[in-house]
């Protein structure tokens, strides 16, 4: 079937990952447009109020998604923002491929006017977890030496796109930052939890990472940006059949940033301490309950909050973190975040939400 530039009027999204960081703030970006229906997956049920179609299903099980999913057909927009973790790169492959390619091929069939599939990759598909990489990333920019994951879900929308109606994206954040809760990758969620322990204990606020991660340049994005970026790019012909990089589009060190932070907090800014967080804050279960008691928070435990290993590697990340925005902009995407101003907007959500003191 030939490609058409036009995009439907009205558009009705499938999300992946409906309880997500990037999926669930996207439904509830999308639920505030009228010229979008939404249907979201997960197994577990999203924890905030849409207007969207939920399908509890097990997208691992291919007959769970024969069974759910092969009546629907009106969808036109795909948006792939799942993730299952696994101990290691090579058991994280099929796993999270088939996260992609189970759902796809039961959609894809009886979606007649489906016209995109847009899939949430990361900069690790340039090598970012592996050491030093090639700074700043350009989207040309060849992937490393496998298993990766992001790389087996483009090879497969590449050859299932070929010849079809519908094209597809990919979108190479930095770390995501954002309101979810009860899933590990969140840095904001972290460094709030981690200072109310610290003030709590009467410590300064001590930089937990590696020395030379404090000074190194890192960027961030902010999940309402990637989600507003995630429909322009589902709806923009232009941006077929490519990978985009995306940030907020500024660039910071934590040594600035930590002031701020600890500033907002109300403590003193301590130097860098490097510790391992997931065993020192191992036992720190309890005196989070004590902490949720006192100030009336809501009844949170610890681990749904803070991922203390996936800490570890984000604040000791001590090689340069840059990507190229060159091509976005060039396609028309201008849209920024101040990345301090966002973390201290963030601290003020978790606050008005009783998650923090
Ligand atoms: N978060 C970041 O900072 C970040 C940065 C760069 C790139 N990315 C990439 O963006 C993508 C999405 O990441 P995320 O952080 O938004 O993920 P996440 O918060 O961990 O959410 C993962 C989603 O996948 C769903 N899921 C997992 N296994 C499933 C299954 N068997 N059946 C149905 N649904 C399942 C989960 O729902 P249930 O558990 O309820 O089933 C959840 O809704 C990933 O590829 C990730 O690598 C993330």
């Amino acid at each position: 079937m030939p490609r058409t530039n036009r995009v439907a009027e009205h558009k009705t999204a499938l999300v992946i990952g409906a309880t997500g960081i990037i999926g669930g703030n996207l439904i509830r970006h999308l639920d505030t447009l009228e010229d979008w229906d939404v249907i979201g997956l997960s197994r577990g049920a999203p924890d905030y109020p849409s207007r969207m179609e939920h399908i509890s299903v097990d997208l691992l099980d291919p007959g769970d998604c024969e069974a759910k999913l092969g009546r629907l057909g009106h969808v036109t927009h795909i948006f792939f923002a799942g993730y299952t973790d696994r101990p290691t790169w090579a058991e994280q492959d099929p796993a999270n491929t088939a996260l992609l390619v189970n759902p796809v091929r039961v959609v894809e069939p009886v979606a007649k006017e489906l016209h995109h599939v847009c899939q949430a990759q990361g900069t690790k598909y340039y090598g970012a977890h592996l050491g030093p990489w090639t700074n700043p990333a350009r989207e040309t920019d060849p992937t490393h030496m496998g298993p990766n994951f992001y790389v087996s879900q483009q090879k497969f929308l590449e050859s299932e796109s070929e010849g079809k109606s519908w094209s597809w994206s990919s979108l190479r954040p930095p770390i995501v930052c954002g309101w979810s809760l009860g899933k590990p990758f969140n840095l904001v969620n972290l460094i709030a939890a981690y200072a109310t322990i610290s003030k709590e204990l009467g410590l300064p606020l001590r930089y937990p990472g590696e020395e030379r991660a404090y000074r190194t340049v890192v960027q961030a994005v902010d999940v309402d940006l990637l989600v507003r970026f995630m429909t322009w790019l589902a709806t923009t012909p232009e941006c077929a059949d490519q990978g985009f990089n995306i940030s907020n589009g500024d660039l910071f060190r934590w040594e600035d940033l930590w002031l701020r932070i600890a500033a907002y907090f109300d403590l003193e800014a301590g130097p860098v301490q490097t510790i391992n967080l997931a065993r020192m804050m191992g036992d720190k279960g309890p005196l989070w309950e004590r902490i949720v008691a006192k100030y009336g928070l809501m009844p949170y435990r610890l681990e749904d909050i803070a991922h203390w290993p996936f800490g570890d590697y984000m604040l000791s990340t001590d090689y340069d973190m840059i990507s190229d925005y060159n091509r976005i902009r060039r396609l028309g995407f201008h849209e920024f975040v101040d990345t301090g101003d966002m973390f201290l907007r963030m601290f003020d959500e978790l606050r008005e939400k009783r998650v923090i003191p």
